[in-house]
């Protein structure tokens, strides 16, 4: 298969894709139709990888194992026990906590939360585990030998996923926090203890209402990240 990008459309449309992916946090209940569901993941699927590893394992998760999911979260990562396959431990500093807090601040104040709610803060936070009301959530995991190397590649296989989702109008938000209880997802799914959990995805159709559906974080400029050669 091939695709004809001297077709000025196709450059195009691909440019806007990539660009207008965002990190969506609020969802309508309406699930993905079965049939679309199998194809993302099969699209995504055509990521590259090193030596053609395909080291990528996605369990999605809808329905009652969704909702139950969620209320465990709430009981285990909402009160601050975790169980997690990679630890977080990055220290932000400089221009990344910087960028950490503007984000933040960001969705704050979309969402109405001062400095000083706490509260509203910790609300805000936990919405992360009620999966922000997606009807969808997949639970990228890898296999216990792989390196930093198989994450990258994973995390190729990620960005294909959700871009995939983009072009058929699927939103989407990757979470960090939904591997900080990879031992319930475990024992929930059925997986294999040699499965490790990076990351979660939550995803169905937006709520283009929200107010936190309307943020766009920044990007640095082109030149803080790249640079040419000759
Ligand atoms: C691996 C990964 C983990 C993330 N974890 C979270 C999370 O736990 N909760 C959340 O609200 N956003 C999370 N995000 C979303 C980032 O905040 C977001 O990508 C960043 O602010 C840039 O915004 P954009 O995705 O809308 O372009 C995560 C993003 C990535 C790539």
């Amino acid at each position: 298969m091939n695709v004809d990008t001297s077709d000025q459309n196709v450059s195009k449309v691909f440019d806007q894709l990539a660009r207008c992916r965002r990190s969506i946090r609020g969802f309508w209940p309406t699930p993905v139709e079965p049939e679309l569901l199998a194809q993302v993941f099969e699209t995504a699927a055509f990521a590259p990888s090193n030596c053609n590893t395909q080291p990528w394992y996605s369990y999605v998760v809808s329905g009652e194992m969704r909702d139950k999911l969620s209320r465990i979260f709430l009981k285990t990562i909402g009160q601050g026990h975790y169980s997690l396959d990679f630890p977080y431990d990055a220290k932000y500093e400089g221009i990344y906590r910087q960028r950490q807090l503007d984000v933040g601040l960001m969705l704050y104040k979309a969402l109405g939360v001062t400095r000083e709610d706490s509260e509203g803060k910790r609300q805000a936070f936990l919405r992360n585990l009620e999966f922000f009301d997606a009807p969808h959530v997949v639970f990228i995991f890898m296999p216990e030998w792989c390196g930093i190397r198989e994450a990258c590649d994973v995390g190729m296989y990620a960005q294909n996923l959700m871009l995939t989702m983009r072009a058929h109008g699927i939103a989407s938000c990757p979470q960090t926090i939904l591997g900080y209880d990879a031992d319930s997802v475990r024992r929930e799914l059925g997986i294999d203890a040699e499965m490790k959990l990076l990351f979660g995805i939550s995803f169905g159709y937006e709520d283009q209402d929200l107010p936190e559906n309307q943020i766009v974080p920044d990007r640095a400029s082109l030149d803080e990240h790249v640079k040419f050669y000759s």
